[in-house]
């Protein structure tokens, strides 16, 4: 039964219902789920208790309602589904009684005083100690444009202004540390206005976390973390292990695209290895293969790595677009080529340029672009070097 005929079908002239119109739909749309389950629904506000036999109707046999008023008259509403608590619902005292009594709400439902200091004390009473996935419902939010009930337009602390800092609250993780996630950030779905109702789904810390459908992002920040784990702890045949494990060469080469961007070359070597030894043959792994074998010192991968990258780089032309060459792979060659160049070790300065001249021609340019750009500024030592190799490259794409 919708809870629009259920309304309907109340008969009890000595227990009238009272809501507006409108809110049915809204009720419906949030409580749906919870009909014919097991369920702690509170309403705050019973006035002649025709609302808490509506509930116990639409919700169905397994549900208990718990009425809360201030009002002592309100105790006659009590029958079989049906529990009345008398007391102010601004006093956490009495609530933390109600909770002690009959355990953690599902639903809550706010259509009592409808004064802002005690719909906002109920709220931050009731809201973190309520069901995980519960809804908290606070009605008739029209007062809180009226001064009788300690509302006004824009005014402070009414429990509309409070809901817009909540909204806030709830994108506390992207305010880049402007605003520190509280539990209600953690513990909220969404917040919903409607006229004069706002609505907050709860929900559980782990429904909040980053994913990615295949879920690659997550294993791949967990693969590159024990890969830098096991670089710090210099367990190189672990890293061989754990990347012979991990199944998805996909998920692999971000991680090498990822450890080479932010300079680990060893682990970036070391998966890459692990991949063209299993017969994989792509260009990033081509690359890491060429880069690690030349900091590394492997003389026969090196040359196998610059074969590769030659081989493929018509495909990298056409798998990448050029600004992952200028924003990946052109800032690595750059400080490699740096530290080589510092280091004046001809031997890997002649091996760089290598990799650079078997690479996509637009890499090529990009780099001469990056390096022609730093050595135009004021000459330090680092540009001047710069302006050497610059001057190799141009050697290399004449011939
Ligand atoms: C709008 S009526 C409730 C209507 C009812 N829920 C319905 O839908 O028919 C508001 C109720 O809140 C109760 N009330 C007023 N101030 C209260 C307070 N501080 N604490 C608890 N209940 C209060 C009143 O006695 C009254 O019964």
């Amino acid at each position: 039964m919708s809870l629009w005929s259920t309304f309907l079908a109340h008969t009890d002239v000595h227990r009238p219902v009272h809501k507006w119109k409108h809110y049915l739909p809204i009720y419906e749309r949030y409580f749906r789920d919870f009909v014919h389950k097991p369920l702690l629904f509170m309403e705050i506000g019973c006035w002649k208790g025709g609302s808490l036999q509506m509930w116990k109707r639409y919700f169905g046999p397994q549900a208990l309602i718990i009425g809360i008023d201030i009002n002592p008259a309100c105790k006659a509403f009590e029958e079989d589904q049906i529990q009345v608590r008398i007391g102010p619902q601004q006093d956490t005292q009495f609530l933390q009684s109600v909770l002690d009594e009959f355990g953690i709400p599902d639903i809550i439902l706010d259509d009592g005083s409808h004064v802002m200091s005690h719909v906002n004390a109920t709220f931050d009473f009731l809201y973190p100690r309520m069901a995980k996935n519960g809804i908290y419902m606070v009605e008739d939010l029209h007062t809180a444009y009226w001064q009788e009930f300690e509302g006004g337009v824009r005014r402070a602390h009414t429990f509309i202004e409070k809901a817009k800092g909540l909204i806030d609250e709830l994108n506390a993780d992207h305010t880049r540390g402007a605003l520190p996630p509280t539990p209600f950030t953690r513990s909220t779905m969404a917040i919903h206005f409607y006229d004069s109702i706002a609505v907050f789904e709860r929900c559980a810390p782990q429904a909040k976390i980053d994913l990615v459908i295949p879920a690659v992002n997550r294993v791949l920040d967990d693969v590159i973390d024990q890969l830098l784990r096991l670089e710090e702890q210099g367990e190189v045949n672990q890293m061989v292990s754990l990347v012979q494990f991990e199944a998805d060469p996909v998920m692999l080469m971000q991680a090498i695209e990822r450890l080479l961007q932010q300079g680990s070359y060893r682990p970036a070597y070391v998966t890459a290895l692990v991949l063209y030894k299993n017969g994989r043959q792509f260009w990033i792994i081509a690359f890491a293969l060429a880069v690690g074998a030349v900091l590394f010192n492997v003389a026969d991968i090196r040359a196998q790595g610059i074969s590769l990258l030659l081989r493929l780089s018509d495909e990298l032309a056409q798998i990448k677009q050029e600004e992952w060459l200028r924003s990946v792979i052109a800032p690595v060659m750059i400080a490699l080529l740096q530290g080589a160049m510092q280091r004046n070790d001809t031997r890997q300065i002649n091996d760089f340029l290598a990799i650079v001249q078997a690479s996509a021609p637009s890499l090529r340019v990009w780099l001469a672009e990056a390096i022609r750009a730093a050595a135009a500024e004021p000459a330090t030592a680092t540009e001047l070097l710069l302006r050497q190799v610059l001057q190799r490259l141009s050697v290399y794409s004449i011939q």
